[in-house]
């Protein structure tokens, strides 16, 4: 790929895992945590965009209590429970893959960043946690215009910021719909297939498709 100035990447469900938190109380959970923690994912969402489209923001922070809250009940979740998901939802932990691929591209000299739904506060935490605050030049939170992914608005915070064309952003997602809302604003849209999942129809389709972000080393 030519021309990059800036990789950036989506947080939740790229560089860490989201279901991580309910899996780590598998245990008291039972089989039923990864469903759970699917419906807890989706249902926050959900959220996400419908209160973007009912102009009604709440923060990422509001949203994520909001669907646990739905998804407990839904999955008959013990109340007790509640505030040690949320508690791990706060240091979620990476992919095994992140840090690594993060340190070959520092050492690269790429401008790497984070652009997500993630309040700054929520992102800062999550950055500290698993100990990787060195490698990112900044980390864009969607709070700076106080509405969701796929908005344009969210995608313009770095071309803004760094005063380069779209072209020029190399976007990594997990998430389908947050590639084509990256790839159709103008990005370099790259989707990290992590679990063998179907490409959406949403007038975008990437270049290229990783199994992980380490893959990304292979053809930057
Ligand atoms: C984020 C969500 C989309 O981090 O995963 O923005």
């Amino acid at each position: 790929m030519k021309n990059i100035k800036a990789i950036i990447f989506d947080a939740y469900g790229t560089l860490f895992d989201v279901n991580s938190a309910a899996e780590k109380c598998k245990e008291k959970i039972g089989d039923k945590w990864e469903d759970f923690a699917n419906y807890w994912r989706i249902t926050q969402l959900e959220y996400t965009w419908l209160r973007s489209i009912m102009n009604r923001h709440k923060d990422f922070w509001q949203i994520t209590e909001d669907s646990l809250n739905k998804s407990m009940k839904k999955f008959e979740i013990d109340q007790n429970m509640r505030s040690e998901l949320l508690d791990l939802y706060k240091i979620l932990s990476t992919y095994p893959e992140v840090k690594k691929t993060l340190e070959e591209l520092k050492s690269k000299n790429f401008k790497l960043a984070i652009l997500s739904n993630g309040t700054p506060k929520l992102l800062d935490e999550l950055v500290k946690s698993n100990d990787l605050q060195e490698f990112f030049d900044d980390i864009f939170s969607i709070e700076t215009v106080g509405i969701y992914k796929p908005s344009a608005k969210v995608y313009d915070i770095p071309i803004k910021k760094y005063n380069i064309f779209k072209n020029e952003v190399v976007f990594l997602s997990s998430n389908t719909w947050d590639v084509s809302g990256g790839g159709n604003f103008g990005y370099k849209s790259i989707w990290v297939n992590r679990n063998n999942n179907i490409f959406d129809n949403l007038d975008y389709s990437p270049e290229y498709e990783l199994k992980n972000l380490k893959n990304l080393l292979d053809i930057i």
